[in-house]
C-alpha cells in the first residue's frame, strides 16, 4: 500500500477525507432506500385511490349499462401521465371500458384474474378493485401503473449524491489541510530534531515546542515534545558529567602513573643505594666467618658471624628482586640473548636447590631430553626464572614430596615447555591471580611458615614476558601446582614493549 510509506502530512489527508467521503456516501445510500420506499408505498395508496373514486363514479354507468358515460369516465386517466391502462368489468366480468395511456400507445389488455390484488411488480403497479354498491358486487376496475416515478427518484438522488460526494471532497480535503497541520507540523518537527540530532550528535538541539505551549498537559503531543526535550536535557547533562568524569579519571590516571614512575624510580635509587653497604657486610663477616686473619676465639663470635653473612646474602636476594622488577617495571630491563643449553642451565638449578631439598625431604626428578635444541635466551635469566619456580616448588612441598622438571619441544608450536610440578600445598584458582602480583603472598594458614617476600612469581612473569614466552600455572590445594613456562624457539622480538 503506498500511503503506508506515504508522509504523516498525506497519510492524515488522505484519512480526513476517506472519512468524510464514506459518511456522506452512506448517508446519501440510506436516505436514498428509504425515500425509495416511501415512494412506493405511497404510490400504491395513491393507486389503489385513484380505483376507489374511479369505481365510485362508474357505479351508476354499471347499473344502468350505460357504456358511453363508462368509456369517458375512464377518460379521467390521462391526466396521470404514469397510469398506463386501466379497466372496468361488469360483475359478470366482462370487459366494459377500458383506456389506454395514448402518450405511450398502449392499447389496453386486461387480464382475466378478478380477484382484489395490489401488486407491486418490477415494471409496474397493479392495482385490481371490486365495486360494491350496497353490499353486493356490481362491478371490478383495473389500473396499472409504471414506475418512472420511482426511476427518475434514484436518478435524482445518485445526480444529487454525486454532487454532494464531489463538494464533500473539495471541502474536506481544504479542511484536512488546515486541520492535519495541528498534528503533523510538531510530529514532522520532532522528526526533523530528531534526524538533526542523531546526524550531527548534537545533543543541545531541542524541539520547537509549537504552539502546544497553550496546550493542555495530556495533550499527546505535547508530551511527546517535552519528554523529548526532557530526553535531551538528560542526554546533554550526562554527557558533560562523563566528559567531567573522564577528565577527572585522565587526571588520576597521569598522577598514578607519575606515581608509579616516581616509585620505580625510587626502589631503582635506594636499591643501588643498599647494594654497596650489604656487600660489605657479607664480604666482611665472610672474612669473618673464615678467620682469614686469626681465630675468632669464642665460638659465638663464629655462630654470629655466620647468621650475619646468611642474613645479608638473603637481603641481598631480595634487594635484587626489587631492583629486578622495578627495572623491569620501568622498561629498563634488558637481556643478553645467547644459546642456552636448558639441560645443563637446568642442572645448575638443580645443583644449587639440592641441599634445601635434601634438608626438607623432597625428590627433585629431572626428564630433561638430550637431544634439546639451545634456546635463545638471557642465560642468568634463565637460570633465575626457573630457580625461582623451582625453589617455590621445593618450598612448599611438604617432607616426602616430589617435583618433577620436565623440558619438552611443542610440535608445530615452535615453541619449548618447561614444565615444574610438585606434589605441595597448591593453591586456590582464585590465589594464582594474587599470587603473579607483587609482594602477593597466598593467605593460607600455613602462610608465615615459608619466608619469602612475593616477589618470585611477578619476576618470573616479567622475565618470560621479555623472552617473548610465557607462564601459566595450574593448582589444587593439597593436591599440588604445575607451572608452565613456555619459551618461543626463534629469537624473541625486540622487547620494546618492556
Ligand atoms: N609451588 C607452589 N605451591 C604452592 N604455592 C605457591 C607455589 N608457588 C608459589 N606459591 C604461592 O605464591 C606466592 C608467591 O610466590 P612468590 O612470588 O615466589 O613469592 P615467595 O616465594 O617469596 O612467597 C607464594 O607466597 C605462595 O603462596
Ligand atoms: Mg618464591
Amino acid at each position: 500500500m503506498p500511503l503506508r510509506r506515504a508522509s504523516i502530512r498525506s497519510r492524515l489527508t488522505a484519512i480526513i477525507m476517506a472519512a468524510s467521503t464514506i459518511s456522506v456516501l452512506l448517508t446519501t445510500i440510506i436516505i436514498s432506500i428509504i425515500g425509495v420506499y416511501n415512494l412506493k408505498v405511497g404510490m400504491m395508496d395513491e393507486l389503489s385511490l385513484s380505483a376507489s373514486i374511479v369505481g365510485d363514479r362508474n357505479t351508476a354507468a354499471l347499473l344502468f349499462n350505460d357504456d358511453k358515460l363508462a368509456e369517458s369516465n375512464m377518460r379521467v386517466f390521462s391526466a396521470r401521465s404514469s397510469i398506463l391502462q386501466a379497466c372496468l368489468y361488469d360483475k359478470d366480468g366482462h370487459v366494459f371500458a377500458s383506456y389506454g395511456n395514448e402518450q405511450e400507445n398502449i392499447t389496453p389488455h386486461c387480464p382475466g384474474d378478478l380477484h382484489e390484488r395490489t401488486v407491486m411488480g418490477e415494471q409496474a403497479l397493479e392495482v385490481m378493485k371490486p365495486i360494491v354498491k350496497m353490499g353486493e358486487r356490481i362491478g371490478t376496475i383495473y389500473i396499472e401503473s409504471d414506475l418512472h416515478e420511482i426511476a427518475a427518484y434514484i436518478q435524482k438522488q445518485t445526480y444529487i449524491a454525486v454532487v454532494v460526494t464531489l463538494a464533500v471532497l473539495f471541502v474536506s480535503y481544504l479542511l484536512a489541510v488546515v486541520l492535519q497541520q495541528g498534528i503533523s507540523k510538531p510530529v514532522l518537527s520532532l522528526a526533523a530534531t530528531a534526524r538533526e540530532i542523531s546526524l550531527n550528535k548534537d545533543y543541545s538541539i531541542r524541539a520547537n515546542p509549537f504552539g502546544n505551549r497553550s496546550a493542555p498537559d495530556n495533550n499527546e503531543i505535547k508530551v511527546l515534545t517535552d519528554s523529548f526535550n526532557a530526553m535531551l536535557q538528560e542526554i546533554g547533562e550526562r554527557d558533560s558529567r562523563l566528559r567531567q568524569q573522564n577528565i577527572e579519571l585522565e587526571r588520576a590516571r597521569d598522577a598514578a602513573e607519575a606515581a608509579n614512575r616516581a616509585k620505580s624510580q625510587f626502589l631503582a635509587n635506594i636499591s643501588h643505594e643498599l647494594r654497596t653497604p650489604l656487600n660489605a657486610i657479607i664480604g666482611f663477616s665472610s672474612i669473618l666467618m673464615n678467620q682469614l686473619f686469626g681465630p675468632l676465639g669464642d665460638a659465638k663470635y663464629m655462630e654470629y658471624s655466620k647468621d650475619i653473612n646468611e642474613s645479608g646474602s638473603h637481603l641481598l636476594d631480595i634487594i635484587n628482586d626489587i631492583l629486578d622488577l622495578a627495572k623491569a617495571e620501568a622498561g629498563k630491563l634488558t637481556l643478553n640473548l645467547e644459546e642456552v643449553h636448558v639441560g645443563k642451565a637446568i642442572a645448575k638449578c638443580v645443583t644449587i636447590l639440592s641441599d634445601r631439598a635434601t634438608k626438607g625431604k623432597v625428590v627433585i626428578a629431572l626428564d630433561v631430553p638430550r637431544n634439546l635444541p639451545p634456546l635463545m635466551a638471557d642465560r642468568l635469566r634463565f637460570i633465575q626464572i626457573v630457580l625461582n619456580i623451582l625453589s617455590n616448588a621445593v618450598k612448599f612441598t611438604e617432607e616426602g614430596g616430589k617435583v618433577h622438571i620436565r623440558a619438552s619441544l611443542r610440535e608445530g608450536t615452535h615453541q619449548m615447555a618447561i614444565v615444574i610440578s610438585d606434589t605441595g600445598i597448591g593453591m586456590a584458582k582464585e590465589d594464582v591471580d594474587k599470587a603473579f602480583q607483587s609482594f602477593g603472598q597466598v593467605d593460607s594458614g600455613l602462610n608465615r611458615k615459608y619466608e619469602g617476600t612475593g616477589l618470585g612469581l611477578p619476576l618470573t612473569k616479567k622475565l618470560m614476558e621479555l623472552h617473548g614466552g610465557g607462564i601459566s600455572i595450574d593448582s589444587e590445594p593439597g593436591v599440588g601446582t604445575r607451572v608452565t613456562l613456555m619459551f618461543p624457539l626463534t629469537q624473541p622480538e625486540a622487547p620494546e614493549a618492556l
